[in-house]
């Protein structure tokens, strides 16, 4: 595979140090709640596949792309999705798109199919383009008046308002981004991570007193998300946007609608699933951008060649693939979603690896994304291993940032064509800079997230 990066132009950016050896059970368990990064050994990145017997069952830690086929597209029936992801997310989405199986999931993704077709998406650019135009704006006065401006936060903002646009159709005063940033911060600090009693398997009902911030999260989002539909409902306005779609959305066998807690479930879902995963990749973007002074560069030419001052169109993100690559590449490294888990439903023989019945599977994103048997110098940033060219050198589930078959991401369109508009704008009026005195360390919560923010310097240009 041609290298297109010299070793004195190649960055590498920082991330967690694996431990050379496995660590002791105690020391394991607890290092998996502070952040399962630090568990997963080298051997993990060089070597193909292992399983580990426990309590019972065994858990299989897959990361080759033959696994990932076989778990996510050809026994997708087999591999359900586990408790476990029900237990972190459930409380606050419910029985929504993203937690739902069956037969209720066949129709509540048929409900919001159309919301997410080509068409729909490019009716969506200019909300994109005005919260990125809106965002610079705000960086600019940050940065006038502080050293450093957290970008993590930037882009939660950024992206919240484009998906209460989208979803709600219009700005919504219960999904103001102070009050939203507060409560998904609370949530994912106290449930949006496992705890000592999950890990040895205690019922959901024996009583997790350091749950109460998140509960009480959860319980301000729902809220949230009624009086939003009981607005909506009063103003009897009929919409095109996402909230309009599920409000009309009919079964055609049964002709049932959604239920108003199936509706507050996907407004809930639509919200968390799609903001938190696009502002991570933006902010792991600039991050990276920031350390590469020539691939900004070269994103800058990209769109003043194709946008010049013009707002980002629906046209313009179809002409500009670098923008694509560099939003990839920052997914191949710090994938928003490193870890998906299922459970299995049957036993099932893999060829290599036979599973039985209540074992979990673990894809590990993360770490197939940087597996020394996958991917040529994986440590480094190098948007042009996406090129169009080099891109077919690898197999389709090697690459698995949205997740892969049947419940693959519903918003992937719309998250590339967002941080596409974004990237472009906030590079075409301001220079990222690195900032040497803040370490990189991402941490999995439910989302990959860098610990204590993202804080870069930035200019205007
Ligand atoms: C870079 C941004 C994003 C990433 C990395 C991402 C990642 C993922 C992944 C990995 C899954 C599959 C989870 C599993 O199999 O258990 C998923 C599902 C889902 N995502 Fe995204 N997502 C992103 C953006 C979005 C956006 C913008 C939306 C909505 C506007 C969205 C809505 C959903 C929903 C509703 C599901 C559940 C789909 C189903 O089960 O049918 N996501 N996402």
């Amino acid at each position: 595979m041609p290298d297109t990066l010299t070793d004195s132009s190649a960055f590498i950016p920082q991330t967690v140090t694996p431990p050379e050896k496995p660590l002791p059970l105690v020391r394991g368990l607890l290092q998996m709640i502070a952040n399962p990064l630090h568990v997963w050994p080298q051997a993990m990145y060089e070597n193909p596949y292992h399983g580990v017997r426990w309590i019972g069952r065994t858990f299989h830690y897959f990361r080759r792309p033959e696994h990932m086929k076989a778990m996510f597209l050809d026994h997708a029936d087999i591999f359900r999705k586990s408790q476990f992801q029900k237990k972190l997310v459930g409380p606050a989405l419910g029985e929504g798109l993203l937690t739902s199986e069956g037969e209720h999931w066949k129709f509540q993704r048929r409900a919001a199919s159309p919301a997410f077709r080509i068409d729909a998406l490019r009716a969506m650019v200019p909300a994109f383009s005005s919260s990125a135009e809106a965002t610079v704006e705000r960086i600019k006065k940050a940065a006038a008046t502080r050293g450093t401006v957290d970008m993590m936060g930037e882009m939660q903002h950024a992206t919240l308002d484009v998906i209460v646009e989208t979803i709600l159709g219009g700005a919504d005063p219960n999904f103001g981004y102070d009050h939203i940033a507060t409560t998904v911060e609370d949530y994912m600090q106290t449930m949006g991570k496992p705890d000592m009693l999950d890990m040895f398997g205690a019922p959901t009902w024996v009583p997790r007193p350091w749950g109460g911030k998140g509960r009480k999260a959860a319980a301000g989002l729902k809220r949230s998300a009624v009086n939003a539909i009981e607005r909506r409902r009063a103003s009897g306005e009929t919409r095109n946007d996402l909230l309009g779609l599920l409000l009309a959305a009919r079964d055609p066998e049964t002709g049932k609608g959604l239920s108003d807690d199936e509706l507050r479930d996907n407004v809930i879902t639509f919200i968390g699933a799609g903001h938190e995963t696009t502002a991570l990749t933006l902010t792991f973007s600039l991050y990276l951008i920031a350390n590469a002074p020539e691939i900004q560069d070269r994103l800058l030419r990209e769109v003043l060649d194709v946008c010049g001052d013009k707002p980002v169109t629906a046209a313009m993100i179809d002409a500009m693939p670098f923008h694509e690559q560099v939003i990839k590449e920052a997914m191949r490294l710090y994938p928003p979603v490193s870890l998906i888990d299922r459970v299995a439903t049957e036993d099932i023989d893999l060829g290599d690896v036979q599973v039985k019945k209540g074992d979990f599977g673990f894809a590990l994103i993360y770490v197939m994304h940087r597996h020394r048997m996958l991917w040529d110098h994986p440590e480094r940033f190098d948007p042009d291993r996406f090129s169009e060219e080099r891109a077919k050198g690898f197999a389709r589930f090697q690459f698995m940032p949205f997740g892969a078959g049947p419940r693959i991401c519903i918003g992937m369109k719309f998250a590339y064509m967002e941080a596409i508009a974004i990237l472009a704008t906030l590079v075409r009026a301001l220079r990222f800079l690195p900032n040497a005195a803040h370490t990189v360390e991402p941490n999995i919560r439910i989302t990959l997230r860098p610990e204590g923010g993202m804080p870069l310097f930035v200019e205007a240009r």
